[in-house]
């Protein structure tokens, strides 16, 4: 195995790969290019079963276009919150119960719990994808649901080798099940996890992905 150039967080963020403007960044809530269609869920149905006032955390949101079109179904004390590096490109006042944080889902911490969170196409650009999950399932609600598309094949060992296998199997030992044809991972209920793997750095010239789109590789000790 060759060993990869691995770079840091703050030269990945700045990576063609990662500032690449060809990116999907507009799904919507329902319909051909939506959230629904790529989670096979239709969040505001789920959100809308919940008591009480739901919360939705969306990481690497992209334009927010889903939780724009959610919020105005959703009692007036819902929790919307959009997380993304560079946030909307095309600024528009956001519903009151949206918040739009621009950061790096790699260091950003919430200050709540939730009940819905969601990654749509989101860990592909993230180098330490491994410790995000395990970070988002620590802030999901005791009977929330998680939802985040995942390539196995972008986790490798320190010299290149595949490790996807192994991550998928520490996954499903911590609770999430993983489905490959829609490459999902699903996680019911907010818990604690320690995935056995030391992240090393991230290589931002892995190539595309399943989604034809170049890709980070998460390469992992
Ligand atoms: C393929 S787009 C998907 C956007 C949205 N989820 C959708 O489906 O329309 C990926 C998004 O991830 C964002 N992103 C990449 N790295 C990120 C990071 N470290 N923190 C937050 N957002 C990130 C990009 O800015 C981009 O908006």
């Amino acid at each position: 195995m060759t060993e990869r150039a691995l770079v840091s967080l703050t030269a990945l963020e700045r990576s063609s790969v990662v500032a690449n403007n060809t990116m999907n960044r507009e799904r919507g809530l329902t319909g051909v290019n939506s959230y629904a269609r790529e989670l096979g869920l239709d969040p505001l149905t789920w959100l809308s079963a919940r008591p009480g006032a739901p919360s939705w955390l969306d990481l690497c949101s992209g334009e927010g276009r889903a939780l724009r079109e959610a919020a105005p179904a959703l009692p007036a004390d819902a929790v919307l919150t959009a997380v993304d590096l560079v946030g909307p490109l095309v600024p528009l006042p956001a519903p009151p119960a949206l918040e739009e944080v621009v950061a790096s889902v790699s260091v950003w911490e919430p200050t709540r719990r939730y009940d819905l969170i969601t990654c749509v196409h989101g860990l592909h650009y993230v180098g330490d994808q491994l410790g995000l999950l395990a970070r988002a399932a620590s802030w999901l609600a005791e009977d929330g649901l998680l939802l985040a598309h995942f390539d196995p094949d972008s986790i490798r060992r320190a010299d290149g080798s595949a490790a996807g296998r192994a991550a998928v199997a520490a996954l499903r030992a911590a609770g999430f099940t993983y489905d490959a044809r829609r490459h999902l991972l699903t996680l019911h209920g907010g818990r604690t996890i320690d995935l056995p793997f030391t992240y090393v750095g991230a290589d931002p010239i892995a190539g595309p992905n399943y989604t034809g789109q170049p890709a980070v590789g998460s390469h992992y000790t």
